[in-house]
């Protein structure tokens, strides 16, 4: 009996309040916290997730994590298992670098599977303080969730923050 392809569902709100197996927090190499997605999550979160990420760094990750990467930690406070952080790359009009984008959600998904998740919600990676453009974000994300979503996940959510975002996913998901 071949495995039906996880659902693509598209949410409007704030990713913390999701009920998932894995939420995906739109990190920096750092690992260490920021603004958006990433301060939303260590806000709501709490510490747990920080001291995680610090033994991340301690432990294999001294240089921090690479672009188009994935590492989990405990998810806190926040109502699932683990938070995935991924490091999208910054839009550069110079290089293509949607293949490293393209990774931060295939990796993201390969990690959810072999932690055991059914449910994971992603950001629109990228598409803020790294400034790449809405509608090319969303079409490399629903790409990478058809083209990646396996066998054992259930629900790919895409937790959009505001109507703009809502829309291009929308757009992208018909295409
Ligand atoms: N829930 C869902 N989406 C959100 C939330 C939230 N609470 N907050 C912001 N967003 C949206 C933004 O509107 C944008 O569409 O998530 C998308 C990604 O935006 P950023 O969080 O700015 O992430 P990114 O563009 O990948 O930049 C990463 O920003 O916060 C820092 O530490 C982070 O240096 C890293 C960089």
């Amino acid at each position: 009996m071949t495995a039906r392809p996880a659902d693509i569902v598209l949410v409007r709100g704030d990713i913390t309040e999701q009920r998932v197996d894995v939420i995906v927090n739109a990190a920096n190499s750092s690992l260490l916290g920021g603004g958006g997605v990433d301060g939303a999550i260590h806000r709501r979160g709490g510490p747990a997730i920080l001291e995680d990420c610090r033994r991340l760094r301690a432990s294999h990750y001294g240089k921090g994590l690479a672009t188009g990467q994935a590492v989990a930690t405990t998810a806190g406070l926040l109502h699932a298992g683990h938070v995935i952080h991924t490091v999208g790359p910054v839009w550069s009009r110079e290089e293509d670098r949607a293949a490293l984008l393209t990774s931060c959600y295939e990796q993201s998904l390969a990690l959810a599977r072999e932690l055991g998740a059914e449910t994971i919600a992603f950001p629109a990676i990228s598409t803020g303080v790294y400034r790449w453009p809405l509608d090319n974000g969303a079409d490399l994300a629903i790409a990478a969730a058809r083209a990646h979503g396996g066998p054992t996940l259930k629900e790919i959510r895409f937790v959009l923050f505001d109507e703009t975002a809502y829309r291009a996913f929308e757009r992208a998901l018909r295409g």
